[in-house]
């Protein structure tokens, strides 16, 4: 049945096992400590878990240069230990993804080592080279002012090898059908150990043509339907969540005409323009984004986010429409990074006031897709923008207010803890707010039952329904003869709305699923909304009986 695929309603909860939770109190996060912590992910509601690169790794970017694709990194634990994480997921009906970082190794894989070392090794041609330095060298970096180039002279090779990021993260030569096995195997390796897909890493510089000789690389788009393939026939119900910060007009090229590509990519479209509504108080252009990445395969699914561990990349935005969402949420130069984004987290980003974070994560949750959250997300966490680049939003989590946030036993983690400030861990921490109904966790909890109850979201068509307000974005979900009605005012203060479902008979009542006021129409079939500054309300158009006649999901 097409409603087994289950990525289409899951809820993403993204972790990095770095800094959640230690167990053995070395001061770095652990998978112990992570399995020891599952019961409380379960409980938030939160179906998949997206695990950031946790192999083997000198650790110069986070883990994005891995150095063992078919181990753990010791000081996180044993492959023993990961295993008996995937069982206590899969125990917890929770699936887990892991970051698949294949456009690159670090620069101290063997592979690269060997490639290095002798023109004649077997890896050589794993890499990509030029006996000289490409005229285009210091086009195209992705971390402008920490990066200088994409082509670095490798003094024991004697040559130039191609690295799309840092220069200590060589690009495979993904072309090379001997790379593409060696792909193939990894992902075979972490299925066996209980992973359902993965989140892969970069999709447009894996797929790109690589070498000195391609002045405008063409995407390699049949590539993604080999990794499809392959990880179908090993397990059906796994997925590739795809990484691809690309123009709209690409998306069916990445999904497949029949969706026969990658099963999910993250929608930055919508992202960027949904901060920008946000700061602006404007919705007209993630209206426009939503439209312009409506069509898709029907098994095709977005990723729905708001922050993740990297900068909130506005790159796609306006000059001016940049600049709008710089001064709302990031002002200050030390808050911005590589001249595209922000590196803040949301809630300072949104002054941590509760009800603008409420709104955001019920836009976020209410777009068409699969919503991802962050760790720390749930409790509105903070971050130290003391900390070098992107480091500033990946503090470890903070669970009570006992020292170093009860992440660790040791006085010296990882990254520090939140100390200062109004997001410091003695006051803003898991077990302070579990214990206070109105938390950001406990609501946010329930915004995560709320929207499982709402598959509308997932598998349905939506319409945008103007009401004249640039402010207030009315969407309406439809899915077998179930309609819902989501309203978000932006505006900071009240706003009077008028609306018509358009659901025919049905549209006469709106049933409330947030709180209990639900609405009449008038006699001319119109509600009136009076809406509270940043409201968000959730609404089943048509009432109980309608509900009941529900056909069965
Ligand atoms: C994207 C990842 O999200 C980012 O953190 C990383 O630095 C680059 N890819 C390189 O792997």
């Amino acid at each position: 049945m097409i409603s087994d695929l289950w990525y289409k309603n899951a809820v993403i909860y993204c972790l990095s096992v770095e800094t959640f939770m230690d167990a053995n109190g070395d001061g770095v996060g652990d998978f112990e400590g992570l399995s020891r912590r599952l019961d409380y992910i379960a409980g938030l509601g939160v179906t998949a878990i997206w695990l950031m690169p946790f192999q083997p790794s000198p650790g110069k970017d986070d883990g994005y240069d891995v150095s063992d694709y078919y181990n753990v990194d010791p000081r996180f634990g044993t492959l023993g230990d990961f295993v008996d994480f995937t069982h206590g997921c899969k125990q917890r009906g929770i699936r887990v993804l892991i970051d698949l970082v294949v456009n690159h190794t670090s620069d101290q894989h063997p592979w690269f080592q060997s490639a290095r070392s002798d023109p004649k090794s077997p890896y050589r041609d794993w890499y990509i080279w030029s006996k000289t330095k490409p005229a285009d060298a210091d086009k195209g970096v992705v971390f402008p002012g920490v990066q200088e180039s994409t082509w670095t002279r490798d003094e024991k090779a004697g040559e130039y090898y191609f690295h799309r990021f840092y220069k200590f993260q060589p690009d495979l030569n993904t072309a090379n059908p001997m790379v593409q096995e060696e792909i193939l195997k990894i992902m075979g390796f972490w299925i066996q150990l209980g992973v359902s897909g993965f989140r892969m890493d970069a999709v447009p510089f894996v797929i790109a043509e690589k070498g000195a000789e391609f002045k405008k690389p063409k995407s390699q788009f049949p590539m993604l339907r080999t990794f499809r393939e392959f990880l179908q026939w090993r397990q059906g119900d796994s997925i590739i969540l795809g990484e691809a910060n690309i123009l709209p007009e690409d998306n069916i090229q990445y999904f497949g005409d029949d969706g026969d590509r990658i099963q999910m990519m993250f929608n930055f479209p919508v992202n960027q323009s949904l901060f920008y509504a946000l700061a602006s108080g404007d919705t007209g252009l993630l209206v426009k984004a939503l439209d312009e990445t409506r069509e898709k395969p029907q098994t095709a699914q977005f990723g729905q986010f708001l922050r993740n561990h990297d900068e909130l990349d506005l790159g796609r935005l306006s000059k001016e429409q940049r600049q709008t969402v710089f001064e709302a949420f990031g002002p200050d130069k030390n808050m911005q990074l590589y001249d595209r984004g922000i590196r803040r987290r949301l809630a300072p980003m949104l002054g941590g006031d509760q009800r603008r974070l409420e709104l955001a994560y019920s836009l976020m949750f209410s777009m068409p897709g699969t919503p991802v959250i962050r760790y720390g997300d749930e409790i509105g966490m903070g971050d130290d923008l003391e900390l070098p680049e992107r480091n500033c939003a990946r503090t470890p989590m903070q669970w009570s207010d006992e020292p170093q946030g009860g992440f660790t036993r040791s006085d010296n983690p990882v990254l520090p803890v939140i100390s200062k400030g109004p997001f410091s861990y003695d006051h803003l921490n898991v077990a302070e707010q579990r214990r206070l109904p109105t938390s950001l966790l406990n609501w946010m909890e329930r915004l995560i039952r709320m929207r499982k109850e709402v598959p509308e979201i997932g598998w349905g068509d939506y319409r945008v329904i103007d009401t004249g307000k640039p402010g207030v974005l009315v969407m309406r979900y439809d899915w077998r003869n179930n309609s819902v009605l989501i309203v978000h005012n932006l505006y900071p203060e009240p706003v009077e709305i008028f609306v018509d479902p358009g659901c025919g008979e049905h549209s006469n009542l709106l049933i409330d699923i947030v709180d209990s006021e639900s609405s009449k129409a008038d006699d001319k079939g119109q509600h009136r909304l009076l809406l509270e500054a940043h409201a968000y309300r959730w609404f089943r158009v048509g009432g109980l009986d309608y509900l009941l006649r529900r056909t069965e999901i």
